[in-house]
């Protein structure tokens, strides 16, 4: 990255003092002064200082949040609030987006990054990462509702969907139940639903790929991932059902 965009990326001003600031020789990339604001640095490999302090910058930020109810999982929206709206000033700058989406009345794990490439990863259909979710069903979900799922349903566009893995919690009506999915079409659970003749009432997201959330983030709070965890997640195993 540019070494005028990284420290105004981390708050030492508009382009205009960043150049004054370079200006001055208070800058410094593995003990050599910057003065060029055009000169390309690697934080992560390079030892960046300003007047002798040294600078951590990551480029890529990975969070976690446990989406509540009543937000959309975009990064801008004229009239409603997004998740994005949700992060802090100095999270938001760094252009973070949501990783696939959960739909407005959907609760649960959202992984929020600005790393293009992760999110490709985590999404294309080839990788056939799973993604499981609890719900409550209006209606008894059958063990032929599990059948059914194992090998694929008709939606009401006449797209078969990949084989998903459904295990009733509770049974009778409503039911409790986790599904696992390795596709993200649009409503895509609702809809598996309504292909058997039943009604999602809630619909809360647990895990993607290897990664779980975490029980301890309320509804709208969010974390950083640990280092551990983008690994994890990363390194998310396809799906064994399909
Ligand atoms: N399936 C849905 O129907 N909605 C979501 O938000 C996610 C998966």
């Amino acid at each position: 990255m540019r070494m005028d965009k990284l420290l105004s990326t981390i708050g030492y001003g508009s382009r205009k003092e960043v150049k004054q600031l370079l200006k001055t020789g208070a800058v410094l990339a593995d003990g050599v002064v910057i003065k060029d604001g055009k000169t390309h640095v690697d934080s992560e490999t390079q030892e960046v200082t300003v007047h002798g302090e040294k600078i951590e910058y990551r480029e890529f930020i990975y969070l976690m949040m446990n989406k509540p109810p009543g937000v959309l999982s975009a990064t801008e929206d004229l009239s409603q609030p997004t998740v994005i709206d949700l992060l802090t000033p100095e999270d938001a700058v760094r252009d973070p987006f949501p990783v696939g989406r959960l739909d407005k009345d959907t609760e649960g794990l959202l992984v929020i990054t600005n790393d293009g490439q992760l999110s490709h990863q985590l999404l294309s259909p080839r990788k056939h990462v799973a993604k499981t979710y609890f719900a409550i069903i209006d209606g008894t979900v059958t063990d032929e509702d599990v059948a059914a799922f194992k090998k694929g349903v008709t939606l009401d566009d006449d797209y078969l969907t990949k084989p998903a893995k459904l295990e009733i919690l509770t049974g009778g009506d409503p039911s409790e139940i986790k599904v696992s999915i390795t596709e993200g079409k649009f409503h895509q659970v609702k809809r598996m639903f309504e292909a058997v003749g039943k009604k999602v009432t809630f619909l809360k997201r647990l895990t993607m790929g290897d990664l779980e959330l975490d029980a301890d983030l309320e509804p709208g709070e969010y974390r950083d991932l640990t280092d551990e965890e983008v690994e994890v997640l990363r390194n998310s195993k396809p799906a064994d059902f399909v």
